[in-house]
């Protein structure tokens, strides 16, 4: 007989459940009936710990950002949260910039954790030292992404200038087994940036990530910021009539929230060129339907993106993440790309949201043996002096 606190904590994970589904749903339901005004609340909400960067990655926009170096207060960041937990998105601490440099990166991933919240970093690892690893695991950290455009030295200093290979490679490691010892609370993915630059080492990044314990090798499609990635060409997608563009849905399912607090509608809009309110004078749930938000959505829904569109400061119409282009993962933002099979396993409860895939305990075990056992192995095959086995 299962215990009375068993029990209990079965029907908390259930009612927990079924806020997530209601709101999943409610969003599908916005996302395939456009309006200005969405009843459901964000899925993801992404807040930005800093917008200052160690690095100078070539495919990321950080070098022209025009905003100023900013790190976000803790009152704040805990206001936000307070704001946005009874909805329960999932929160991604992260928007430009490098999370870890934030002093008070583990208390924000505490906070979010404190009110229910599942909170999320993407990373480039650089920094992420043994001492911050177990501090981020211990705190609640649900996952980590690792940055990781390149399986070569060469390559990858080449696209994350100011990094280096084996450095980033032993913090991963060392995260990895941290989070194996600790019987995998942090969900872990790798993330390849696919281009022109990395192509050719797709298929020793997929080889040499495989083996380690993560739960996904993911391999990411490059975006054209606003003209900033002139390798992905939106010219002949842009000759299509306005009608029939596709309607983004970003506006429908995420929002971000700068490290000075001031929002934006769309979280790929780096340099804040359309804003729709500022967290620290106003409730942030409000924001997500004011009537600048309502006013950017509308806009989009009417394909009249060059309404936003400042001098040499172009929006919606320069941007890729509307376009079919690269290899669009099941999270991809848009529809309908791949909307059959998503909703089709969404309904069939083969896969409970739009999330990143999990791997099996059994699985990462295993490899997390691999790692332990042979990771100076794994390192040479990594550096290029032994061939991947
Ligand atoms: C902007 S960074 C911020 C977080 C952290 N500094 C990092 O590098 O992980 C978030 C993610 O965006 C990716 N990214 C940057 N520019 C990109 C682009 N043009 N296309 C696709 N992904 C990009 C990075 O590789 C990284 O995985
Ligand atoms: S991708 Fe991340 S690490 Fe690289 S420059 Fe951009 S913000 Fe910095
Ligand atoms: S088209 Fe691009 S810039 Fe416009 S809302 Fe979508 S993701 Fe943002």
């Amino acid at each position: 007989m299962p215990s009375t606190k068993s029990k209990n904590k079965r029907v908390k994970e259930i009612k927990e459940d079924i806020v997530k589904d209601y709101n999943y749903l409610n969003f599908l339901y916005n996302a395939t009936h456009p309006k200005a005004y969405c009843s459901s609340p964000p899925h993801q909400v992404y807040i930005e710990a800093t917008n200052v960067c160690n690095l100078r990655c070539s495919h990321c926009p950080q070098s022209t950002m025009r905003r100023r170096p900013q790190y976000m207060d803790i009152g704040l960041f805990e206001k936000i949260i307070k704001e946005l937990s009874p909805s329960k998105p999932f929160i991604d601490l992260y928007l430009q910039g490098e999370s870890l440099l934030h002093p008070k990166i583990v208390e924000m991933v505490k906070i979010s954790r404190d009110y229910g919240l599942l909170p999320r970093i993407t990373t480039n690892a650089t920094l992420l030292k043994k001492e911050l690893s177990k501090k981020l695991i211990a705190a609640g950290l649900n996952k980590i992404e690792f940055s990781m455009s390149g399986a070569t030295k060469k390559t990858y200093e080449d696209i994350h200038r100011g990094a280096i290979f084996e450095k980033t490679l032993n913090n991963v490691l060392d995260f990895l087994e941290l989070n194996a010892e600790a019987g995998f609370p942090v969900h872990t993915r790798s993330v390849f940036v696919e281009e022109v630059k990395t192509k050719s080492d797709k298929e020793r990044y997929y080889k040499l990530f495989s083996k380690l314990p993560l739960d996904d090798v993911y391999v990411s499609p490059l975006i054209n910021m606003f003209g900033w990635n002139k390798e992905i060409d939106l010219n002949p997608f842009k000759k299509l009539p306005k009608e029939r563009w596709p309607i983004c849905k970003c506006p429908w399912r995420q929002f971000g929230i700068n490290a000075d607090g001031t929002v934006r509608a769309c979280i790929f809009d780096y340099d804040s060129r359309y804003l729709i309110g500022d967290a620290n004078k106003e409730n942030i749930r409000d924001i997500w339907n004011s009537k600048k938000m309502q006013k950017f959505r509308q806009t989009v829904v009417d394909r009249r993106y060059e309404d936003f569109d400042k001098p040499g400061l172009p929006l919606c119409t320069e941007c890729s993440q509307i376009w079919p282009t690269g290899n669009k993962s099941s999270d991809s933002t848009q529809f309908p790309q791949d909307f059959i099979k998503e909703m089709e396993a969404f309904f069939g409860k083969k896969q409970p949201t739009l999330k990143a895939k999990y791997s099996d305990y059994e699985t990462k075990n295993k490899k997390a043996g691999y790692l332990k056992k042979h990771r100076d192995e794994w390192m040479a095959e990594a550096r290029g002096e032994k061939e991947i086995s």
